[in-house]
């Protein structure tokens, strides 16, 4: 797998120009770049950043190491916001409804906020999805905006996504979002050892880890979701199930409802959700 993907970046090609053409030989210019790539794979950069390159969604994302590579679990959480969309049914006329507005309404009505953007995976994706939509995405790391906004470009996608240098959702309006969505840091020191060596090594830290036990950053989001979400607005966001309990105890109260966690494709606890409570 990783040497399909130095061999294609190496020619510059896509997987079908690789298989519809096994009789290729390499130039030697092109055999000399593709040992550098394998050399700099053998000390453990992950491939995603030798090519520059990682699909999420579809998507082409560029990477670099400013940012966590999109990982493939990551589109539950994507999959997750689409559903709570999807079910919640056509949008209520405004001029025929007086009421306050509560929560999720039709796609183009909706405000959702991606929270830790890095390379802008998940905001894209729901601008993709969402064509209407008005997407907010925060990062506390101006070199991971700068690859956020690059990718929002690449895609076509800029028109749509505001991004704003923020600690959490520290710029954005109270009570204004349908949807807060986020794949916070949630590793605790304490498992850094369990951490894959190149992750370690080579993905950001602040990306990754969180603090002492893994929850540092998801207690401060989930009250700061509180405030940005409008009444009956959902709060989705990646976990693992290292912290599924203590992220369950830490949804529980009066402030929020409705609360699920859903497993990966492995059967690992990956996303958690819950609804403001709609007084
Ligand atoms: C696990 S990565 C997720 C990146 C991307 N959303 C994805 O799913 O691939 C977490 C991101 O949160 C950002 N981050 C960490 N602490 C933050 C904070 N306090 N406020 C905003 N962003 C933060 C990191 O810079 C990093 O880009």
């Amino acid at each position: 797998m990783n040497a399909e993907l130095l061999i294609m970046f190496t020619l510059d090609c896509d997987r079908a120009y690789l298989y519809a053409h096994p009789e290729r030989e390499l130039t030697p210019n092109e055999t000399q770049r593709y040992e550098e790539a394998l050399a700099r794979r053998a000390t453990g950069v992950p491939a995603q950043y030798i090519t520059g390159h990682q699909e999420f969604w579809g998507l082409d994302l560029i990477v670099s190491p400013a940012v966590l590579i999109p990982r493939p679990e990551t589109e539950h959480v994507v999959e997750a916001v689409l559903e709570l969309i999807s079910s919640a049914g056509p949008k209520q006329s405004q001029e025929q409804d007086q009421r306050p507005r509560t929560g999720v309404c039709a796609p183009h009505d909706l405000r959702i906020a991606d929270v830790g953007t890095g390379s802008g995976a998940i905001a894209l994706a729901l601008a993709r999805e969402l064509p209407t939509a008005e997407i907010h995405a925060t990062d506390i790391s101006p070199e991971a905006l700068e690859v956020a906004r690059a990718n929002a470009a690449r895609s076509e996608l800029t028109s749509r996504i505001e991004f704003h240098l923020a600690d959490l959702l520290g710029a954005l309006p109270a009570a204004s979002f349908d949807i807060v969505v986020s794949n916070p840091p949630y590793v605790g020191d304490s498992e850094e050892e369990s951490v894959q060596l190149e992750v370690r090594k080579f993905e950001p830290h602040h990306a990754v880890f969180a603090g002492p036990t893994g929850v540092e950053v998801i207690e401060q989001l989930i009250p700061q979701a509180r405030e940005a979400l409008r009444p009956g607005g959902w709060l989705v966001f990646e976990i693992s199930g290292t912290i599924a309990d203590r992220v369950r105890s830490l949804l529980s109260g009066w402030d929020w409802d409705e609360v699920a966690i859903r497993n990966d494709l492995q059967g690992i606890a990956r996303v958690a959700i819950a609804r403001k409570i709609n007084p």
